[in-house]
């Protein structure tokens, strides 16, 4: 029985998660596993009327689950940071979710904006620190709101952070059955304190993996490649903020936010899921918002929890749809509505 915690959110949140969700029932009746949800109302609507974001004891009970499931954090009514700070990066940070991890992957059928680049071009990983770096809310104001104003945001980067993300990284890259490359994506020329951690650690554990090539690549070259070869990348490590700028544009080049799945991975406690899209309020209520990045984190989700079968059959689904049905994935292009589309990978299981 897996016990999993339920978070639609925001937006376009709930729709998409309902498809999820009746995929994960749909697998988990023929695989013959059990699976629990018990649904939690976060988010801006929550704050709205009642100015809690992530009351303590939520927090305390989501730490019990095998997995969360989160839909989408972010309101149009709700200050920028409130929710994304208050929840998601909360829950990121308070359940250690050290790891974010997004693949990229061109599916078949799928409408790639780089000219002459197929499936078997766009196929790698990003192992993005997930707790550190930019994020970490270190630095505050001097002066503020006069014409001296200091703003400082530090970026937190300890040995321990990131070796973890690093081991990970290496382990990851081993199981897949790729090149056995991992890129380091950093800026060492200019972060000569920070990235110059990350360069020796990625050395110093790299020696623990004479099996996996390295590989470095500044980040701004990195965008280069993901655009000119995305082929050279088996599995990319980098940290929190360059990984939160990469995998955005990684989703652009595997057909766009409509089919863009992470985890947030705690390898030893509880990891939570999500389409790595937002909330996109102009879309919210109409049906027309591709929920096949939502099901792909289902499938994510049942692979991290030990059912890598199920987890297989939703991706082969997926890529059956892509093919054979939804070629264009942009909201209210796909052809079909949220919940169709829905239907359609149930249908190819
Ligand atoms: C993401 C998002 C978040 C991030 C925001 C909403 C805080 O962009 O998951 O990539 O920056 O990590
Ligand atoms: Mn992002």
């Amino acid at each position: 029985m897996h016990k999993i915690a339920v978070i639609p959110g925001d937006g376009t949140g709930p729709e998409v998660v309902a498809e999820g969700l009746k995929v994960l029932q749909a697998v988990s009746e023929s695989q013959g596993f059990d699976c629990e949800t018990v649904e939690y109302d976060l988010g801006g609507d929550r704050f709205l009327k009642t100015g809690e974001v992530l009351p303590a004891a939520a927090l305390k009970e989501l730490g019990t689950f095998d997995a969360i499931y989160l839909g989408a954090v972010g309101h149009p009514d709700v200050a920028p940071g409130v929710l994304e700070k208050g929840l998601l990066l909360k829950l990121r940070f308070e359940l250690e979710q050290y790891i974010n991890l997004r693949p990229v992957k061109l599916y078949p059928g799928v409408d790639c904006p780089l000219k002459g680049k197929g499936p078997e071009d766009i196929d790698f990983v990003v192992v993005r620190e997930n707790n550190e770096g930019l994020y970490a809310g270190s630095g505050g104001f001097v002066y503020k709101g006069t014409a001296n104003e200091v703003a400082i945001q530090e970026m937190v980067n300890t040995r321990a952070g990131v070796e973890r993300c690093l081991r990970y990284a290496f382990d990851y890259c081993r199981r897949r059955d790729d090149k056995k490359m991992l890129t380091l994506c950093a800026k060492t020329n200019v972060l000569t304190f920070a990235h110059d951690l990350w360069w020796r650690a990625f050395e110093e554990v790299g020696e623990e993996y004479p099996d996996i090539t390295r590989d470095y690549a500044h980040v701004d070259a990195t965008c280069m490649w993901m655009v000119k070869n995305p082929e050279w990348f088996d599995t990319i490590v980098t940290c929190n903020m360059f990984g939160d700028i990469i995998t955005d544009l990684g989703a652009m080049i595997q057909g766009g936010m409509g089919i863009a799945a992470g985890g947030n991975i705690n390898p030893d406690g509880v990891s939570m899921f999500e389409p790595i899209g937002g909330s996109a309020p102009k879309y919210t209520g109409q049906g027309v918002i591709n929920p096949l990045a939502a099901i792909c984190a289902v499938s994510m989700m049942l692979d991290v929890l030990g059912e890598a079968d199920a987890a297989q059959r939703i991706e082969r689904a997926v890529m059956h749809v892509t093919a054979e049905k939804v070629k264009d994935l942009g909201a209210g292009r796909m052809g079909y509505s949220t919940s169709e589309v829905g239907d359609l990978v149930i249908e190819a299981l």
